[in-house]
């Protein structure tokens, strides 16, 4: 099966199997099918955080679970999510609404049950923010478990779905707490200049599409997976020792005694934005971003941005990590 439309960084991939069942029922079903065969299996979503290999043995899931109910509860309101709707879909839908809680997070490709696996974020919102729990369905055993916000460990691009619960259970639905009073975040970066006061949810939505589609390419038509590294987390004498040095650097110390830098930047500052190698390139307008122009694979991906992770250690002493997933055959 091909999967190379089927990642936004269009890197060429064949699977053994692709099975998108729609049914809890269909996925305990396909679940059992692959324990009985022995085929390892690789859990995808909308395909837009993952670095695939040439061949993929087993079997290849993308849950397609697509119910979807709110539940009122005074002000807040519970939105039951099937992980197989489109992430932005449901932020339009939401802040039709008028509900609040995830609306700086509009345009983030994938599918909502990809969302809690790297804790999507943006705009100085968290999809933790708003989390209230998580159903799954165990890989082994085909059970169904509850997890709580707790439970799932969120941290910056990180809970325990890569960790403990790393292909040993499915995403199959979301529960979100939402909220009907006004709670705009608008904090970041200049997204209160482009607001009045008073803006509705919508108008949050529609401020962060702008700014996202000025910088960040569209992946149907340049191929990309969105930040290609983590922003880096550095001691807080590093960062002072840096600023000192490089007065114009973008830094935002943490609570813990780190403070998070801008990988764009320090990209940027190397003079890489911009530049092509082959068949892979950073983004002109986000340094942040590496594109594929066509014609690469994953090996050609990992050792251009090997290249600029060395760059960016040489000139500044940080070590960038890449974001996306990246899956072993
Ligand atoms: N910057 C540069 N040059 C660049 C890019 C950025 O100087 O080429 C500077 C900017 O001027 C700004 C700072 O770096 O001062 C931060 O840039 P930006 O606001 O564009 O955000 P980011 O830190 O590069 C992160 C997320 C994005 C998210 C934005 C907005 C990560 C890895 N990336 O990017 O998430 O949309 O903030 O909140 O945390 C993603 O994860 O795929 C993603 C796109």
């Amino acid at each position: 099966v091909d999967l190379s439309t089927a990642n936004t960084l269009r890197l060429p991939c064949i699977a053994e199997r692709f099975a998108e069942p729609a049914t809890l029922g269909a996925l305990r079903q396909t679940l059992a099918e692959a324990s009985r065969q022995q085929w390892p299996v690789t859990l995808l979503g909308g395909g837009s955080n993952v670095l695939l290999p040439p061949a993929l043995d087993g079997l290849a899931l993308r849950p397609r679970l697509r119910q979807s109910w709110l539940m009122r509860e005074g002000d807040e309101v519970l939105a039951h999510v099937g992980a197989g709707i489109n992430w932005h879909a449901l932020v339009l839908d939401i802040a039709a609404r008028g509900l609040w809680g995830i609306e700086n997070l509009a345009l983030i490709p994938g599918d909502c049950g990809a969302a809690p696996v790297q804790n999507i974020g943006a705009y100085g919102v968290e999809l933790s923010d708003s989390l209230h729990a998580v159903q799954v369905m165990e890989l082994a055993t085909g059970k169904i478990r509850w997890l709580s916000k707790a439970d799932c460990a969120f941290g910056y691009r990180d809970s325990v779905f890569k960790h403990e619960l790393n292909e040993r259970a499915v995403i199959t639905r979301l529960v979100l707490r939402l909220s009907r009073q006004p709670a705009p975040k608008l904090h970041y970066g200049d997204l209160a200049a482009r607001l009045s006061k008073t803006p509705t949810a919508m108008d949050v939505v529609r401020a962060v599409s702008a700014i996202r589609q000025e910088k960040l390419p569209d992946p149907a038509r340049l191929a990309n997976a969105g930040s290609f590294f983590k922003n880096p987390l550095v001691d807080d004498q590093q960062a002072k020792a840096l600023s000192s040095r490089y007065p114009g650097m973008p830094s935002f110390p943490q609570h813990n005694g780190q403070t998070k830098l801008a990988a764009g930047w320090l990209i940027d500052q190397c003079g890489l934005k911009g530049v092509r190698e082959g068949a892979f390139g950073v983004h002109d307008r986000q340094a942040l971003v590496l594109v594929h122009q066509g014609g690469g694979d994953r090996e050609g991906l990992l050792g251009f941005a090997g290249r600029i992770v060395e760059r960016v250690k040489e000139r500044f002493g940080v070590a960038l990590e890449p974001e996306p997933r990246i899956i072993q055959p």
